[in-house]
């Protein structure tokens, strides 16, 4: 009985993952998928803790070893989503990924002893589980340092490429050894394996840095879910499974998704070959390719409230400044003066997958308002006002125009079509991946300098005043 309400619980766990992860696919629906998909998960924690029984018919123990887990991971995970700042959200995504991986490297651990005898197929599962869940876990421990500022350069080690591929086939030759049994004192090298697995998880990610870090954190977010899964498989535990092949699947088009908008080949992400060359900080300034105009708010006030058409490009800035609030007021004001308003939005803006779409779903901003850059780039030839905001890289002609920019062949926003540019940000500093950019020269652009959410403060204040 207990094993038939412990797989309907699984059943409806299951389904609750599947629809909260459709309602994740829209903005507007985001957070009721999020608390569904979290009340499937609660349900199926809970139902293994009532229900599950070994063949043996024994059910679990350790009740007080797994409420304290459970109660520290709880009051831990809380506070820290409670307290973490929307611009800090990768790092946090980062941790998350790391914590699954650790999670199926440790099951990977504990399993191996009874496995190593039993089936070739579940040795395979738990050898697997112990290789993905170790790598996800150190690259993961990379990639927070690398986001959270503590780890700052790209360190490429002489052949990276060619010494990452070899610790790869060492894994894969270790793995096949424990499996044929090729190997004495197996105990022993299944802890080198996962030395190497940790290791290689380090390299891996080490000289990665600039524009390529979302493709890692997606690609290990993928890596932790097929880790579950294969954690899952070493219990024949169906949700585990079909939790962990959600995140894998998921977390594979999200890599696929921003491959394609930084454009890097997956091949170049799974065999590191990528990075190389670029990030290159230059210096606040640098490379002047001209002269800069600047323009006051109260003209640019002037000029946007007389517009038709006014595009803003929201960036990484916008979520600095916290100025989607006060956009959202600027958006409200230029549309009840007759302007049409619309956000453009770049698939990597910002620093997480949908950064922007977050923020602006946070002010409340109408979800059609924002148009993804393949709709809006045919738009900028007949729009009078480009407003960029805390936008960078996004917008850098480099990447169609200069072979040797780091971002070259990024598809970017056309805002150079529009007839006016305004550019708001602090300084002439350089974005994320540490270039200049061409577009704060161009004929037709202007720089309003300042923090984001002052300038556009003053440019309410302006328009109110009109
Ligand atoms: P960036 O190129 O990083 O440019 C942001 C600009 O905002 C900076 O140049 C900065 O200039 C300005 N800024 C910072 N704080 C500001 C403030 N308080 N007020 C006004 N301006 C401010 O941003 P982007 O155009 O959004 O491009 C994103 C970049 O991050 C891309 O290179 C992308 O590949 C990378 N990336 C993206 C992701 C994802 S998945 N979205 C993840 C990691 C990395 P000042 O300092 O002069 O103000």
């Amino acid at each position: 009985m207990a094993g038939y309400i412990l797989e309907i619980t699984y059943i409806i766990s299951v389904l609750l993952f599947m629809m909260g992860l459709k309602k994740l696919g829209h903005p507007q629906t985001a957070q009721k998928g999020n608390m569904q998909a979290a009340i499937g998960m609660g349900l199926a924690i809970v139902a293994t803790l009532a229900f599950y029984t070994n063949s043996e018919g024994e059910g679990l123990g350790n009740f007080a070893w797994i409420a304290g887990g459970i109660l520290i991971g709880t009051v831990v995970g809380w506070l820290s989503a409670k307290k973490i700042a929307m611009t800090e959200m990768p790092q946090m995504v980062s941790l998350f990924n790391g914590m699954g991986g650790a999670c199926s490297a440790l099951i990977g651990l504990l399993e191996f002893g009874p496995a190593i005898d039993s089936d070739v197929l579940i040795f395979a599962v738990v050898l697997g589980s112990l290789v993905v869940g170790t790598i996800t876990f150190s690259g993961s421990m990379i990639a927070f340092a690398k986001l959270n500022g503590n780890l700052n350069k790209d360190i490429r080690l002489p052949y990276y490429n060619i010494l990452n591929t070899i610790f790869m086939i060492t894994i894969a030759g270790l793995v096949a050894c424990l499996l044929l049994h090729n190997i004495t004192d197996a105990v022993t090298w299944i802890y080198i394996l996962f030395a190497i697995s940790f290791v290689y998880g380090i390299l891996f990610v080490i000289p990665i840095g600039g524009a390529d870090m979302p493709v890692v954190i997606s690609l290990l977010n993928s890596l932790s879910g097929i880790a579950a899964a294969l954690a899952g498989f070493i219990y024949g535990n169906q949700v585990m499974i079909i939790g962990g092949i959600l995140v894998g699947a998921s977390g594979t088009i999200l890599t696929i998704a921003m491959c394609e908008g930084m454009n890097r080949t997956l091949v170049s992400v799974v065999f590191g070959a990528f990075g190389a060359g670029g990030s290159t900080a230059v210096a606040e300034g640098d490379g002047s390719q001209g002269v800069v105009k600047e323009t006051s708010a109260s003209d640019t006030a002037v000029m946007m409230n007389y517009s038709k058409s006014v595009v803003m490009v929201p960036g990484y800035g916008l979520a600095v400044a916290q100025a989607q609030h006060i956009m959202s007021e600027l958006q409200q004001l230029l549309e009840a003066n007759g302007v049409d308003v619309k956000y453009a939005i770049h698939p990597v803006a910002g620093r997480m997958p949908g950064h922007m779409n977050v923020l602006l779903a946070e002010a409340n901003v109408d979800y059609d308002l924002l148009v993804e850059m393949d709709d809006i780039n045919p738009k900028f030839p007949t729009t009078d006002v480009v407003l960029i905001v805390g936008a960078n890289d996004v917008v850098n002609p480099a990447a169609n125009t200069d072979p040797s920019s780091p971002i070259y062949g990024m598809p970017i926003l056309e805002v150079s079509q529009a007839a006016k540019i305004i550019i708001v940000k602090r300084s002439m500093a350089t974005g994320y991946a540490g270039i200049q950019n061409e577009l704060f020269f161009d004929d037709k652009t202007s720089m309003l300098f300042g923090d984001a959410k002052k300038v556009i403060t003053d440019l309410v204040a302006e328009i109110k005043a009109m």
